[in-house]
């Protein structure tokens, strides 16, 4: 089935086979910027971006990467517009549709954005929900591939938070892709059984303990203990994550030795990881970052275009 014409609000929805397409055109879209060639297979298009949340890193590379493949973007905060006074996500949708050639969306409820995306006739890409970040693990498959020269016989560690959205979507990509993750969390932030359920792959284990998880890794991921939303949660979830799941130089140091660290960001410096790693010879963090805008063209691109 071609990619043109579809929702990524998961990656469930994606093949193996149509990830590492994505992954192939970012690789392209990255080298041709460093070779200042930008082509315009956006040329006419307009893409809405609608925040219920706060980003940095989402917002400003989708505008980027719009503009450099010669689309337009709009940019809202859902407090703008009639959804914060009450009009319903469907025929929000609805109306978007007739306007906008596709939409990425932040949410707060997964289930809005679903909602959204049944209602809607143009491409919905999730931005960002309570349960998945796709563009996120897209951007950080790319990262590793670039690093490790491919994506097989890696044995991935994630610490921390194993119950958030980036965590989810790195359940759902390793498991399609068939890649070792060992998730180290504490009993009450372990990913939810029906995700594992739903994945049911013997390549994904759960363990409370951080050093078995980072034990001859050659990828070690973490994110904030407190995703947007838990705030309220903070002194609690600090309680539970500190000082054992904390990313430190000594955890590092029982990964591989070419190790490399990765961090979606924003990072809590001296929380779920100290200056010494984020900053040190393991961090991939920033490249990380930069290939949100080179995964976010080659989504747009096979979502909009007949690009194959
Ligand atoms: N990693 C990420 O999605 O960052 P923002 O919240 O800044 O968009
Ligand atoms: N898990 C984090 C990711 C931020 C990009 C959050 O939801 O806040």
């Amino acid at each position: 089935m071609p990619l043109k014409g579809r929702d990524i609000l998961s990656l469930k929805e994606l093949t193996a086979e149509e990830v590492f397409t994505i992954l192939d055109t970012a690789e392209r879209f990255k080298n041709e910027r460093r070779r200042s060639i930008l082509n315009k297979p956006l040329t006419d298009k307009t893409v809405a971006l609608i925040f219920e949340k706060p980003s940095t890193r989402t917002r400003i590379s989708f505008e980027v990467a719009i503009k450099e493949l010669g689309g337009n973007s709009i940019t809202l905060h859902s407090s703008e517009m009639q959804l914060s006074r009450g009009e319903s996500v469907e025929d929000t949708a609805r109306v978007l549709s007739r306007y906008v050639d596709a939409a990425v969306l932040r949410v707060a409820s997964h289930k809005d954005l679903v909602r959204f995306a049944d209602a809607a006739s143009i491409p919905v890409i999730n931005g960002l929900s309570d349960l998945y970040h796709p563009c996120q693990i897209l951007a950080d498959l790319q990262t590793i591939r670039e690093r490790k020269g491919s994506l097989t016989n890696l044995k991935i560690a994630w610490v921390g938070d194993g119950d958030n959205n980036v965590a989810n979507t790195l359940i759902v990509a390793c498991a399609k892709l068939a890649l070792k993750l060992t998730l180290a969390c504490p009993k009450p932030y372990q990913p939810k059984k029906e995700i594992l359920k739903e994945v049911a792959a013997a390549n994904i284990v759960v363990t409370e303990n951080p050093i078995e998880a980072v034990s001859d890794a050659d990828v070690v991921m973490t994110d904030t203990f407190i995703s947007m939303g838990k705030e309220s949660e903070r002194n609690q979830r600090l309680r539970v994550f500190l000082p054992k799941y904390q990313v430190n130089e000594r955890l590092m140091a029982q990964a591989k030795r070419d190790a490399i660290f990765m961090h979606c960001l924003p990072a809590h410096r001296g929380e779920e990881v100290t200056d010494s790693v984020i900053d040190g010879r393991w961090s991939v963090v920033w490249e990380e970052a930069e290939n949100r805008l080179h995964t976010q063209k080659a989504i747009l691109y096979h979502l909009l275009t007949n690009g194959k």
